[in-house]
């Protein structure tokens, strides 16, 4: 499984991809009015960001043509990286994904909540369906619906993407992982948290104690001397 920054946040994204293996930039409505940051400016500093790696932005038209329109326009001003446009799995989403992958723009089908909606994203020639596992976790479907998700792919051998989205803790990320899931895009915050271990972090202390009372300080060995 690879992994995603779920941001509108450019500082954020700079940051993560600088310290984590992340394969570019997811955004949505709600996490864009979040920032409270200009729209256009903010996604071309979000390009900048990612440089070639992926970013999915999401549509706010409701109707297919009008989705249409507007991907093929945020395709051509975010030339240069990775472009997909981020459809929700209704009727009209799947209209406009039809028509969209019709003029070769990257769709991802998103606020996926049942493997069928999954299945019909894909057969409409999605690139990636994104699940929200935790929202679905309220009622004990979002693990499941993953693991359905990739069965169904498998079985039908469709070529689409799992990015499974929404996450309230590390166990989660594991268990998605564990079924096949390609990406999961996590908020920057997250990321420490994927490494963060306190044995880890006691091991460490461990080591620096053991160095300070032979050698009296933090020095790296120099090992060509
Ligand atoms: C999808 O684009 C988002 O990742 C998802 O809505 C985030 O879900 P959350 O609000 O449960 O974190």
């Amino acid at each position: 499984m690879r992994f995603l920054i779920d941001t509108f946040s450019p500082e954020a994204a700079k940051h993560i991809l600088d310290y984590y293996p992340a394969d570019g930039v997811t955004t949505n409505p709600a996490i864009i009015c979040r920032e409270k940051k200009q729209l256009k400016p903010t996604l071309m500093e979000l390009r900048e960001a990612v440089g070639d790696k992926m970013l999915h932005v999401q549509t706010m038209q409701t109707e297919a043509d009008a989705m249409l329109d507007e991907a093929l326009s945020l395709r051509d001003a975010l030339s240069g990286c990775r472009f997909f446009v981020k459809l929700p799995c209704n009727s009209e989403g799947i209209k406009a994904c039809r028509a969209i992958k019709s003029k070769g723009v990257g769709v991802t089908v998103t606020a996926v909540f049942s493997p069928m909606q999954a299945l019909v994203a894909a057969r409409a020639g999605a690139d990636f369906v994104a699940p929200y596992v935790n929202k679905l976790e309220d009622v004990g479907e979002g693990l499941r619906c993953v693991k359905e998700i990739k069965e169904l792919f498998d079985i039908h051998a469709l070529p689409t993407q799992i990015l499974s989205a929404s996450f309230r803790n590390v166990r989660q990320v594991t268990e998605v992982a564990l079924f096949g899931s390609h990406y999961a895009t996590l908020p920057p915050a997250f990321f420490d948290k994927l490494v963060y271990h306190p044995m880890t972090e006691n091991a460490v202390k461990g080591f620096e104690d053991d160095w300070q009372e032979l050698y009296g300080d933090k020095k790296p060995i120099d090992l060509i001397k």
